[in-house]
């Protein structure tokens, strides 16, 4: 029987690793592109999947909700007949965001826009189209941003399903909008609908504004000789709990496909481990073989090569957000125990594959991802415009 899944936010770092994910599954996918300047999106991170026959992209703008009716429709249609002659549930995927939290502080409607208002208006129009009989089941990004700074003695605390949210940012308050929504649905319609509350994940195809990137990239720069100036950043202080996103797609899958009965529920998917942006900076010199030295306090504060004395990192306060979570560290004992999803990369091996993947990206000349496949043609499989 034919299964097929919808991704929004294909284009980015999550949606990318779930469109393979799902195409080697042979899941039909429906990708959400939106219109931009670029037109359609940017699809650096799908080009090598664009010719597979099972990948179906069409546009989708979630901030207009026209868009999220007519796209929901395109699916309806192209499934229609095989719904017709018995059919797995379509599995919908919600990855789709204003994702930066700083950003969210600048942008906040929008923020709200997309990240709240528009997974009401897409339940809406799913359950309209696909709500008999366990037709949908619906997966939503959601975040550990939600935990927001916990009360309490400073004590760095496991946060689960049962931690009070605390939404610290525009872009934490629409997302504790939308996982209640989604628990409502859940609720209400007895939908197979489900939060995931995701603890930070990257990987080389991470956004380049995210500190990860932005650092592991900087450290390439430094490797190869291309920019000798240091690498801004706002609060080092700050702690996450940072996991690989190659890992974190599995778990969004398993949530639509092994959970049932007792176990369809929110689940918290994390390492379980935490540390601060300082000490990813410095892992990430230790890939290149540079020893870093931090010195000095607050705005002054610096990190140098013990060897040369050369300045490796300073502090921007621009990139200081007006109120920044302090430290999240997440327990997935839950997704364990139930569903048998754990993290396996550490780390080091994680800050090792970003940083060595920034320099091979770097050494072809590139600015941006690369693939281990290449695409076969340039051209847009099967968007319909
Ligand atoms: P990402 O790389 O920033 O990707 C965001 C995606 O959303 C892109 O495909 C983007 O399209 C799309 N998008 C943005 N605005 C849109 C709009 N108005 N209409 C339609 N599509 C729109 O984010 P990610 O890291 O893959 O994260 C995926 C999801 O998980 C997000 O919802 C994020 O909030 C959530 N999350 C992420 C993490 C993490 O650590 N990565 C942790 C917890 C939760 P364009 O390419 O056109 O910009
Ligand atoms: N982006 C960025 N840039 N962050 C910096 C910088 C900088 O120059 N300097 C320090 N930081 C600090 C931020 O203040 C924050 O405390 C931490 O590094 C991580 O920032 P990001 O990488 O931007 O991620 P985030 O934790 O704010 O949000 C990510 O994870 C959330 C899950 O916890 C995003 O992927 C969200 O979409 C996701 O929900």
């Amino acid at each position: 029987m034919q299964t097929s899944a919808i991704i929004t936010g294909i284009t980015g770092q999550d949606g990318s690793y779930l469109a393979e994910y799902l195409l080697e599954r042979d899941i039909q996918v429906y990708g959400g592109i939106r219109k931009t300047s670029s037109s359609p999106s940017d699809l650096a991170r799908i080009q090598h999947l664009l010719h597979d026959p099972n990948l179906f992209l069409e546009h989708l703008d979630l901030l207009d909700p026209l868009s999220i009716a007519k796209f929901v429709s395109f699916v309806d249609n192209k499934t229609h007949m095989y719904r017709k002659q018995g059919f797995n549930p379509i599995q919908v995927y919600n990855l789709a965001a204003q994702s930066h939290v700083g950003d969210s502080f600048r942008i906040p409607t929008v923020t709200h826009q997309i990240n709240a208002v528009a997974v009401l208006i897409f339940l809406d129009r799913l359950h309209a189209h696909f709500g008999e009989n366990d037709g949908f089941r619906f997966y939503q990004a959601s975040t550990s941003e939600l935990y927001g700074n916990l009360k309490g003695t400073g004590e760095v605390v496991e946060m689960d399903e049962d931690t009070p949210f605390n939404p610290a940012s525009p872009y934490a308050v629409a997302k504790a909008a939308a996982f209640q929504t989604v628990k409502n649905y859940r609720e209400t319609y007895n939908i197979h609908a489900v939060n995931g509350i995701l603890f930070n994940h990257e990987s080389p195809r991470r956004g380049i504004d995210f500190v990860t990137r932005k650092i592991t990239r900087g450290v390439a720069d430094y490797a190869l000789g291309k920019i000798d100036t240091p690498i801004e950043l706002g609060n080092v202080n700050a702690k996450r709990d940072w996991g690989d996103a190659r890992e974190y797609i599995e778990a969004m899958y398993v949530m639509l496909n092994e959970a049932e009965g007792e176990t369809i529920q929110d689940y918290v998917v994390a390492s379980g481990t935490t540390h601060s942006v300082r000490k990813f900076v410095t892992a990430a010199f230790k890939v290149i073989g540079i020893q870093v030295k931090w010195k000095g306090k607050g705005l002054d504060e610096v990190a140098v090569d013990i060897k040369t004395n050369n300045t490796l990192v300073k502090i921007n306060k621009d990139f200081h957000r007006p109120l920044d979570v302090q430290a999240l560290l997440g327990n997935p004992k839950k997704i364990k125990e139930n569903l048998r999803w754990q993290p396996k990369t550490t780390f080091e091996e994680l800050v090792e594959d970003m940083v060595n993947s920034d320099i091979a990206l770097l050494q072809k000349n590139g600015r941006e991802w690369h693939y281990e496949k290449k695409c076969k043609t340039n051209r847009i499989a099967h968007v319909h415009s």
